[in-house]
């Protein structure tokens, strides 16, 4: 059954002077998650969004905010993002020094926290992190920008994981970020993926934000778990 892979809409590719409309839109299209990528030109190439913009998004949905830190030094960050508004709150290990403080920190607040890995990071790096988050970030792009194509290696990456959660009797959820469209989200699942993130694949000139994720639902809903 994958009736229950939730859907994470990155604004990424979103019309910023709408923003407020374009997030209502993803909500009434039954969007589970608003993911929001925050880049600080230093652990990726370009600058794009931070606490101002996670504020106004808490003003205008009661969604889960998914907060996507793509920025060096995240522990200095964690707190103002929790305090802006941000429900899960994502790392990259390549750029947490201590992620397991991190992991303690954000929990504390009663938040849940995720980590996140680069698509030439190997799943190994995970082993002892793995118990204390809730969930884990596989990205099938190099982060920086929305519209990639999606990297196919990421797929055994998520079946790996997905085993090493099983094996553990762990928590922790499977988010699949970056060139997700109607084409490869069935296979994610397939994979173990319990949340897709999705930038241009939601937001863009083809058709409504309804549209598109209806593309997806429909997508998904011929997916076998485990096939
Ligand atoms: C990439 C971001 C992704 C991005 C996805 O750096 O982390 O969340 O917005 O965009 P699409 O879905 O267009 O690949
Ligand atoms: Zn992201």
């Amino acid at each position: 059954m994958t009736s229950g892979i939730k859907l994470a809409p990155s604004i990424l590719s979103a019309d910023f002077a709408r923003l407020g409309e374009q997030i209502r839109e993803a909500e009434a299209a039954g969007a589970d998650y608003i993911h929001i990528d925050v880049m600080d030109g230093r652990f990726v190439p370009v600058i794009s969004m931070g606490t101002p913009i996670v504020e106004a998004v808490r003003r205008v949905t009661a969604l889960t905010l998914d907060i996507h830190l793509m920025v060096a030094e995240p522990e200095k960050h964690i707190e103002a993002f929790m305090d802006a508004g941000g429900d899960i709150i994502n790392v990259h290990v390549e750029a947490a020094t201590h992620p397991h403080r991190i992991a303690q920190q954000v929990r504390a607040r009663g938040k849940r926290v995720g980590i996140c890995l680069n698509p030439g990071t190997p799943v190994s790096v995970l082993e002892e992190i793995l118990p204390e988050v809730d969930q884990v970030m596989v990205m099938s792009v190099n982060p920086g920008w929305s519209g990639q194509r999606f990297i196919e290696s990421a797929l055994a990456k998520v079946r790996r994981l997905q085993q090493l959660i099983d094996e553990g009797g762990l928590r922790a959820e499977i988010e699949v970020d970056g060139g997700v469209t109607p084409e490869n989200a069935p296979r994610c699942a397939a994979a173990g993926a319990d949340v897709l993130v999705a930038a241009s694949a939601v937001f863009n000139d083809r058709a409504s934000v309804a549209e598109n994720m209806a593309r997806l639902r429909e997508a998904l809903s011929r997916v076998e778990r485990g096939a």
